[in-house]
């Protein structure tokens, strides 16, 4: 039984301020609301994992202001190298400190914006497992690839460029792969349900071609892109999409709530 993972990736948004008032709200509407102690019931169970990722200078904040273990915290970037002459940079020993649970790696901002390669990827996630902090790491196919029918060609090679030399441990029970493809990502486009059951059918197929069955059935795939509480259920329903990484609708307490509310029900 794998764990749902529900994960808000916020971005450039909610500051200091906003980000103790999510926490709080949420806890107390976990703590006091019928569907909110429904969902605190799946997370005693291990049936659901909540995860937040605010930027750099909320994440002390959201630390700070968490007064039940029920919400973790996700950084959305992090440099491989320990420390140094990196100006602008967050080592993975700050996150520890910082008492971060996962950072997010590869995300499509990351990879398209900011140019961050498969082979500064690969050392991202290798560092990233070699410290207390869970990766997160992030594939999709931008909308040319698709229409050309290369989708799999693309999340192969992001995946094996990351995974290659990895032990199927590290695999199965410490990565979490999330599926973005870069066309629905802040577009309103949601991928169809079939479209996201198949290509994460396809990544949990290639961990078994690449280690084993076990690591396969053990490696949790999120989905991501315009993901809302209109569309939330019928994405959880397929058999391999383990949870949902959500960008604005995470942003607001009450939609971040009621995709979590669809989670459990
Ligand atoms: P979105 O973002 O839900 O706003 O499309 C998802 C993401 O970028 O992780």
């Amino acid at each position: 039984m794998r764990t749902l993972m529900i994960a808000g990736n916020w971005k450039m948004n909610n500051g200091i301020e906003q980000t103790g008032m999510f926490v709080h709200n949420l806890e107390a509407w976990l703590t006091a609301a019928d569907a909110g102690r429904k969902v605190a019931a799946a997370l005693s169970d291990k049936r659901v994992e909540i995860v937040i990722a605010p930027p750099f200078t909320s994440l002390a904040e959201a630390v700070r202001a968490k007064t039940t273990s029920y919400i973790r915290i996700s950084a959305q970037n992090v440099h491989d190298e320990p420390k140094g002459a990196f100006t602008g940079e967050i080592s993975l020993l700050m996150l520890e400190e910082a008492k971060c649970d996962y950072v997010l790696i590869g995300h499509s901002e990351r990879r398209h914006v900011f140019c961050e390669s498969d082979e500064l990827l690969e050392r991202k996630l290798k560092a990233t497992l070699e410290s207390r902090v869970l990766p997160i790491f992030c594939v999709g196919e931008l909308l040319e690839e698709r229409t050309d029918g290369k989708m799999k060609s693309v999340l192969k090679k992001q995946l094996q460029s990351a995974w290659n030399d990895l032990r199927p441990d590290a695999v199965g029970k410490k990565l979490v792969v999330a599926y973005e493809p870069v066309w629905a990502i802040g577009t309103g486009k949601t991928a169809g349900n079939d479209d996201a059951q198949e290509a994460c059918a396809y990544i949990r197929s290639l961990a078994k071609e690449d280690f084993d069955s076990e690591t396969a059935a053990a490696l949790r795939i999120l989905y991501g892109g315009s993901v809302k509480p209109e569309n939330s259920a019928g994405i959880l329903s397929q058999p391999d999409i383990d949870g949902l990484l959500i960008g604005g609708a995470s942003l607001a307490v009450d939609s971040f709530e009621k995709i979590l509310e669809n989670a459990v029900s």
